[in-house]
């Protein structure tokens, strides 16, 4: 993968919202302002914020609905977890019980964005609103690389801007065959939730085409049986895009809560030394689908 640059002040992504304002005692009207400000932007985040597993799922459900994804029943009932981070549709992150060889996490330190896990439910496209928050509450002192700890946010939307007219049109011919993440073909079962997507998209709610580009699992329709021409199709157009476009590089504090837009950008989470650095995260997912209804009423 090539180097690209990065900023913590982009000019789309990562728009601070309810300053000074615990997400926990928001006003309907506020709720409505930090939806618009996530769907205009793709990444938003709010700091200085104290929720545990519990009240962020109530937050969510009050937010955008209860079409919560996500099943944590198994890990609650398996303590010896501290309670406050655990509850029904709440993913918990890093290393909460000390060092860990490799946290959950560390699939997730690629480009990806988190829509290709999902379950194939009746209803649910692949355009569907599917917003992803997490809530650090521990930080890792620094990254691998020394550096702050950060997760990297491309603009897919800003990416299909960039490009040319001529790639455009030949891109617009393409269709993926997405599956789940780090899943390749020869892992395939009948079973295994493959859903085929055009690889240019409008956005269900804001009207504005993007790459729906996935995971580097993704297959163009025609190269099923040639993984590494797939391979490199998917690998040269993340590096071609990645030249062009400068991402967003959000620098974690204590209390973050970043939501992200699966629609509109992927993400690449960063390597910290699990063994010396503790964190401590929560992860909801929830697809968000009164907004398409409000669309397209
Ligand atoms: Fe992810």
């Amino acid at each position: 993968m090539i180097n690209y640059k990065v900023t913590s002040h982009h000019p789309r992504l990562g728009y601070e919202v309810c300053q000074g304002t615990s997400l926990k005692e928001l006003s309907s009207s506020q709720r409505l302002g930090l939806k618009h400000a996530l769907w205009q932007h793709g990444v938003i985040f709010a700091r200085k914020q104290h929720m545990n597993a519990y009240e962020l799922e109530q937050f969510t459900l009050d937010t955008f609905g209860p079409m919560m994804i996500g099943d944590n029943r198994y890990r609650k009932e398996h303590p010896p977890l501290p309670a406050e981070l655990v509850s029904n549709h709440v993913a918990i992150l890093g290393n909460p019980l000390g060092p860990a060889e490799k946290p959950i996490e560390a699939v997730a330190w690629q480009w990806h964005h988190d829509k290709d896990a999902l379950p194939r439910l009746e209803g649910l496209t692949m355009n569907a609103l599917y917003i992803v928050m997490l809530h650090l509450h521990k930080v890792p002192g620094t990254d691998s690389d020394g550096q702050p700890h950060t997760t990297h946010f491309l603009d897919q939307l800003e990416a299909w801007r960039s490009l040319s007219p001529e790639r455009q049109s030949e891109l617009r011919k393409v269709k993926l065959i997405h599956s789940p993440p780090f899943l390749t073909p020869d892992a395939w079962t009948a079973e295994t939730p493959l859903k085929t997507h055009p690889l240019v998209s409008e956005h269900e709610l804001i009207a504005r085409e993007g790459l729906y580009m996935g995971s580097d699992t993704a297959i163009p329709v025609g190269l099923e049986h040639d993984p590494d021409a797939a391979k490199s199709f998917w690998q040269n157009l993340l590096d071609e895009i990645l030249e062009q476009c400068v991402v967003y590089a959000h620098p974690w504090q204590e209390g973050d809560i970043v939501f992200w837009d699966n629609s509109q950008v992927m993400h690449c989470g960063q390597p910290y030394d699990s063994i010396h650095q503790q964190r401590v995260g929560l992860r909801l997912g929830v697809v968000a689908r009164e907004e398409t209804a409000l669309r397209h009423s």
